[in-house]
């Protein structure tokens, strides 16, 4: 039988050690290895003397119908999760702190029950008072939501059984609830793991859904996380830079529906309003272009969304140049900064080089690549580009423009708003988008309809600079 002395845990990856150390092993974090109680001793099922009950093996088919899906009426958060909730399921919705978690959630319970469906708010964080004024400023005191202020998942556990369950529960956070029958400390893995086990095991048995909220660590991972996520249902995510009002909702893994959907609001005096049209929102006035700007017309789910790409190319100081990129990938930036210098012939690689996708949103596609390519060609050559104009198209190594999927959606929703022209790769069609279309076949050719001439753009921004 393995003996039960581990007892020291990494809270960043959940490793188990005999005994503490300043750095763990298993994922290199420091200082996160803490004491937690023995867990209980396990064998393998051989050696374990209580024997196990058969259970019956079904077909996959069913004939039930699918269950029908817990609508809230907050569309942007419905449509995330894939259309509402599935009774039966836990969702983990994770955040920075102050990011506006509760506000979400809490909006989403109201609207629920203000529907007439049954809503339970659990708070380990808040007092019953706070919550009150919370929803006292977002408007929402007349919604018939059952609030709880409670950390114990025993008390929890037994209050929900005790009454009729509820079409949605949710606990917030799941870092404050914790369990009598552990030693460790609340927080710790250990208790965020029993506690969200022991919920996600009366959401299945109930068919209440249950909505967790996990707060995020200072490195970008739901503290006890990995713990979690592999144990409900669906992960969201809810994003938002510091210093903007706009707030993105974001799937990360969903059983039950897409994972590249996203829902976008805006927060307001009171809560969180949902953002219809993100395009505009994202673009904001751009009453003036300045080189180094260009517009991306993307796709997020199943949403087009135009987004501003910024670029700032500098001549170098000393040493190694600065590369800092805000809501796009450092990697891919390197290998688009190089396929520029060796098939765009711009010089470009010693320059300090800044890219920044406005609004604070998060750009993945690499459809967004000739995007941010002409917007470092525009900064680089200081020729700002035309107002009216989108970009998209992927960058291959050999510096071809390779086609971006759902070009049609793209260039609808710019000619929605306004844009007249769309540079994008070859054979790109849009029979009803009525948008002029300019097609690329390599950076070279972007680098000449932008008008810098090869080779001299670096000369010349030396000189300006
Ligand atoms: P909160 O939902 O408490 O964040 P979390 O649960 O993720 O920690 O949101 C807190 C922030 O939201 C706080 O800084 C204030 C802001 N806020 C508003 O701007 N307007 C509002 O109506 C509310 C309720 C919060
Ligand atoms: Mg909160």
């Amino acid at each position: 039988m393995a003996r039960a002395q581990a007892s020291f845990v990494c809270q960043a990856c959940g490793a188990a050690h005999a005994k503490w150390s300043g750095r763990c092993d298993a994922c290199d974090a420091w200082n996160s290895i803490v004491e937690e109680g023995a867990p209980a001793p396990v064998g393998n099922g051989a050696q374990r003397r209580v024997k196990g009950r058969p259970f019956a093996l079904e077909h996959l088919k069913t004939e039930d119908e699918e269950p029908r899906r817990r609508i809230t009426g907050i569309g942007e958060f419905d449509r995330v999760c894939g259309g509402g909730l599935v009774p039966g399921s836990a969702l983990l919705v994770g955040g920075d702190p102050g990011v506006g978690k509760s506000t979400l959630i809490l909006q989403a319970l109201a609207a629920y029950a203000k529907a007439g469906g049954s809503a339970v708010y659990i708070s380990g964080e808040e007092a019953m008072a706070q919550v009150r004024l919370r929803a006292g400023r977002m408007e929402l005191s007349d919604a018939p939501v059952a609030l709880g202020s409670a950390t114990c998942i025993e008390d929890i556990l037994s209050t929900l059984e005790k009454s009729k369950t509820p079409g949605i529960v949710a606990i917030d956070s799941i870092q404050t609830i914790w369990t009598s029958a552990l030693e460790a400390a609340p927080g710790t893995i250990a208790q965020v793991r029993t506690a969200s086990f022991d919920l996600v095991r009366y959401a299945k048995a109930t068919g209440a859904a249950v909505i967790l909220v996990g707060h995020v660590t200072k490195d970008g991972q739901i503290a006890g996380p990995k713990a979690v996520e592999h144990l409900v249902d669906a992960v969201l995510y809810f994003e938002g830079e510091r210093g903007h009002q706009f707030r993105v909702l974001r799937a990360v893994k969903n059983r039950f529906g897409p994972t590249d959907e996203i829902g976008v609001f805006e927060m307001t005096g009171k809560g969180l309003a949902e953002v219809a049209n993100p395009s505009a929102l994202f673009l904001g006035d751009r009453a003036s272009t300045s080189p180094g700007t260009a517009v991306f017309a993307g796709i997020e789910g199943t949403r087009p969304l135009l987004v501003e790409i910024q670029a700032l190319v500098a001549e170098a100081g000393y040493g190694t140049p600065r590369r800092a990129v805000v809501g796009w990938d450092a990697g891919r930036l390197a290998m688009i900064l190089a396929v520029l210098d060796a098939r765009g012939g711009l010089g470009i690689s010693t320059h300090d080089v800044y890219l920044n996708v406005a609004g604070g949103l998060k750009v993945g596609e690499p459809a967004a690549d000739l995007a941010a390519a002409a917007a470092l060609i525009s900064s680089i050559g200081d020729r700002a580009l035309s107002r009216d104009t989108v970009f998209f198209g992927e960058i291959s190594l050999s510096g071809d423009i390779r086609p971006a999927p759902q070009a049609e959606l793209r260039l609808k929703e710019a000619a929605k708003l306004g844009f007249s022209t769309a540079v994008v790769p070859p054979e790109t069609r849009a029979d009803a988008a009525g948008l002029f279309l300019r097609t690329i076949k390599d950076v070279g050719e972007l680098v000449s309809f932008i008008g810098v001439p090869a080779r001299s753009a670096a000369r010349r921004a030396r000189i300006e600079s």
